[in-house]
């Protein structure tokens, strides 16, 4: 069953994406060679506790950090720790955050100083893929054209979208109904409705789309240790478009993609 969200849970949704856009922005005036991992961590729990919310990956199953911070050849889930930032690297960040009873959740891929062509590359298209996908986020459209849009541009740019991992519901869960592949036909039901409250985030990797899970049974990895690169936003089905609720913008403005 997809739960429809009212408007007053969207905007506690809103307000939860408002201070994981901060934490993201804090980070990425952080993310320099030599910081280690596990400071960017401290960093971005301790935000988000002053902001009276709590690191919604925490505890997870488990999971023993507060953020997830996955590096080149990793895919997501990197677990932070002493490992230092270093030049030229791909820096992908995913958090969630809890607070009134409601998650939002959202990743972004950070390129350190000077990064190879294909590393930049591999960002762009996985920013731009995401902004197709969510061009089919509207009341009425078919959830897999969300899928396709994304898994053709990816695919038409020569870079492979990850099958084994996929995007979400979310609300008063981290992961609800639906399920959201990064690729499939389009034209497939569930029909999106206004109130549904979506996590879509493709990974996408720089070879195949292969991974596999490393011995700490968290980090993923590209299988042929080709870069891969994350992004995610939480967004809100209207009438007129995506109400992206995870990147900072107070207004709330719904964007309309066509
Ligand atoms: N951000 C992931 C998702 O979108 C969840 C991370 S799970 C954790 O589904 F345990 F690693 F935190
Ligand atoms: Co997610």
């Amino acid at each position: 069953m997809i739960n429809l969200k009212t408007e007053r849970e969207i905007e506690i949704i809103r307000a939860n994406g408002r201070i994981l856009a901060k934490t993201l922005e804090l980070l990425g005036e952080k993310i320099k060679p030599g910081v280690k991992t596990k400071e960017l961590d401290r960093l971005a729990e301790g935000f988000i506790r002053r902001e009276g919310a709590y690191p919604a990956f925490k505890g997870y199953r488990g999971y023993p950090a507060s953020i997830c911070i996955s590096i080149d050849n990793e895919v997501v889930h990197g677990i932070p720790g002493e490992r230092m930032i270093e030049e030229g690297q791909l820096v992908s960040v995913d958090i969630g955050v809890f607070k009134d009873n409601y998650y939002a959740d959202g990743a972004f891929t950070f390129a350190v100083g000077r990064v190879s062509n294909q590393a930049q590359r591999l960002i762009q298209i996985t920013q731009e893929a995401l902004k197709r996908g969510l061009e089919f986020v509207r009341e009425g459209e078919f959830l897999s054209d969300i899928s396709y849009a994304i898994q053709s541009f990816v695919e038409k740019n020569g870079f492979s979208v990850v099958r084994d991992l996929v995007g979400h519901g979310i609300g008063i869960n981290m992961h609800e109904e639906p399920q959201i592949p990064n690729f499939g036909p389009s034209g497939q039901g569930p029909i999106l409705k206004k109130g549904m409250v979506l996590a879509i985030e493709p990974m996408v990797n720089a070879g195949s789309f292969e991974i596999e899970t490393k011995e700490d049974n968290w980090t993923i990895v590209t299988k042929d240790d080709s870069l891969s690169a994350h992004f995610e936003h939480t967004v809100a089905v209207t009438e007129n478009g995506a109400m992206i609720l995870t990147d900072g913008d107070p207004s709330g403005k719904v964007k309309s993609f066509r």
